[in-house]
């Protein structure tokens, strides 16, 4: 056969195997609002930059009449790309073929593509859309998402791992995303759970719906399994991009530089916290007010806003803010929150970003339900999270950083590098009106006015500890500062920082209060 009539046997070949499962079954995807696995890849990476791997791959099912049945790609397509002129590895989940589920070649497939990413140090991006472990296949698609795991935690720490769930992820296919670091959903599309609303209902004679049960909504704010939230598959990619400039590509890199930029926040940062002390306010006014281009980009934002993650950049670099959200809860920390927090702080850890810790809230949740839901071991997590970490290691106390609180917000005993307060921080064991009520009990029951007794006694007591000066003569605040300095000072000690080394005793790893 001569070259040409090769080359034209190539891409008849290849034609075939691209229309994936067939005319019908992609005008069903469409009509669920979806865009095929291609149309995903070709979308989120640049021009003309995907190269596919594996196209002719077809599953090796013998069982209940798959040997007759023709998988193109066994269900998954897999390749690099770049983004932003970046290398990235993706793979693509095919719904069209067999509903995208996991059978042997299609995991192979997978976890070809991930030990491609950990061997080249590029992040991973894996879109979703899956009926789970190919039924017909049996225990070799068990075998394959236990491959994939196993992938997903070596590489954990080591490359950025991105999971988007654009269709089902049902059944063990779950698992896989849980171990990624940062989840992107989309609203009506996106449905994650264990166990379907089927065997639901026959097991427990419960009736729910998809969305109900898993989805977008459901792990953006409940169970906290996503950190993006969109509403479309459009919007959810150019989040990947924008995500993608923040991060490093690997733990051993720094992210790509930015050109420096002032913040252009219309706002005085004078004028952000209210005077009344009880009053709340947004915080993310103050990251708006001190990050470059007041550009913020939040994390799991639905998910426990009492506490706000995310990535900004000071003087053109990668910094993670963690800062208390007073306009939810007075900005406690609670089992969720710590959570959120330890995770994201790890995560800055790893990847060698610093960590900006804003402080403005009245301590740990009380409560018997917080108790009972674990506070202790998930409260830990922030403490031993934030003590781990060997990144530069900033806090800024805006105003609230009592008892607890105090302690876990990134404090000068848990390893902080820099400690600033606003004028308006209180350092105190507990909240003025509480401790007055306490070590003051006997004069104000005894006094003739007690009420009136109160008050003096917790003006006392503000003037004595709800401020940052007493802190401050035991050094544990480095400088008091004006709020208008806040951005510069931050600069001058991330600058300071940048080279930073902190050795640690050698172990295999530490055992965190998971
Ligand atoms: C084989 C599957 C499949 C699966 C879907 N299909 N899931 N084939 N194994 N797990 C096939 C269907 O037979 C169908 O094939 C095609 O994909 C499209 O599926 P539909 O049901 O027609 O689509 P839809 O109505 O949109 O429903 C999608 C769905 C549903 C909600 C995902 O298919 C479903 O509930 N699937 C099973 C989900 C599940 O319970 N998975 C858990 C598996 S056990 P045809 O040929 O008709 O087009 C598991 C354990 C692993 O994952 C544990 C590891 C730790």
């Amino acid at each position: 056969m001569s070259l040409k009539r090769h080359i034209l046997d190539l891409r008849r070949r290849k034609q075939k195997v691209e229309k994936g499962g067939g005319e019908t079954a992609i005008e069903k995807q469409a009509a669920m609002g979806k865009m095929t696995a291609r149309e995903r890849i070709l979308y989120l990476l640049d021009d003309k930059s995907f190269s596919e791997y594996d196209l002719f791959v077809e599953h090796e099912g013998r069982d209940f009449g798959m040997d007759k049945k023709e998988l193109h790609g066994d269900g998954v397509i897999i390749g690099t790309g770049t983004i932003y002129g970046s290398s990235v590895c993706i793979f693509a989940q095919d719904f069209t073929v067999a509903g995208g589920s996991l059978g042997l070649m299609h995991a192979r497939k997978i976890t070809k593509i991930m030990d491609h990413a950990l061997k080249m140090r590029v992040p991973l991006i894996g879109i979703n859309d899956s009926g789970g472990a190919r039924i017909q296949e049996g225990v070799n698609s068990l075998a394959g998402y236990g491959e994939i795991f196993y992938r997903n935690t070596i590489a954990s720490g080591v490359i950025p791992q991105i999971s988007v769930i654009l269709g089902p992820c049902a059944g063990g296919a779950v698992y896989s995303p849980a171990l990624t670091d940062f989840v992107f959903v989309v609203d009506q599309i996106s449905k994650m759970f264990i166990t379907g609303p089927n065997v639901i209902k026959t097991v427990l004679g419960e009736e729910i719906s998809m969305e109900d049960l898993g989805g977008a909504r459901i792990h953006a704010e409940i169970t906290g399994n996503a950190h993006f939230f969109a509403h479309s598959e459009q919007e959810c990619f150019e989040q990947i991009k924008k995500l993608i400039t923040f991060i490093p590509w690997h733990n051993d890199q720094k992210a790509k530089p930015f050109p420096p930029r002032d913040p252009k926040f219309e706002k005085n940062i004078e004028d952000i916290i209210p005077s009344d002390p009880r009053q709340p306010y947004d915080v993310r006014d103050v990251i708006k007010a001190i990050a470059d281009d007041s550009d913020f980009f939040e994390i799991q934002e639905l998910f426990a806003p009492n506490i706000v993650i995310g990535f900004g950049r000071m003087s053109g670099k990668t910094v993670g803010f963690v800062a208390n959200q007073p306009l939810v809860l007075a900005g406690v920390l609670d089992c969720d929150s710590s959570d959120k927090a330890a995770r994201f702080i790890r995560y800055c850890n790893a990847f060698d970003i610093p960590i900006i810790t804003l402080e403005d809230m009245p301590g740990y949740l009380p409560g018997v339900d917080q108790e009972h839901a674990g506070v202790i071991r998930h409260g830990a997590k922030v403490l031993y999270a934030y003590s781990e970490a060997t990144v530069p290691k900033i806090t800024v106390i805006l105003r609230k950083a009592y008892g607890g609180g105090y302690i876990a917000m990134n404090s000068r005993h848990l390893g902080a590098d820099f400690m600033f307060a606003w004028p308006t921080a209180e350092i105190a064991v507990m909240g003025p009106e509480g401790a007055a009520s306490i070590i003051f009990k006997k004069e104000i029951e005894e006094a003739i006015d007690p009420v009136k007794m109160k008050a003096i006694k917790v003006q006392e007591y503000i003037d004595r500890f709800a401020n940052p000066y007493v802190a401050a003569s035991k050094g544990y605040i480095d400088s008091v500062i004006e709020p208008k300095d806040t951005r510069a000072i931050l600069l001058h000690a991330l600058e300071v920082s940048s080279t930073k080394t902190e050795l640690r005793p050698e172990k295999k790893h530490g055992i965190p209060p998971f």
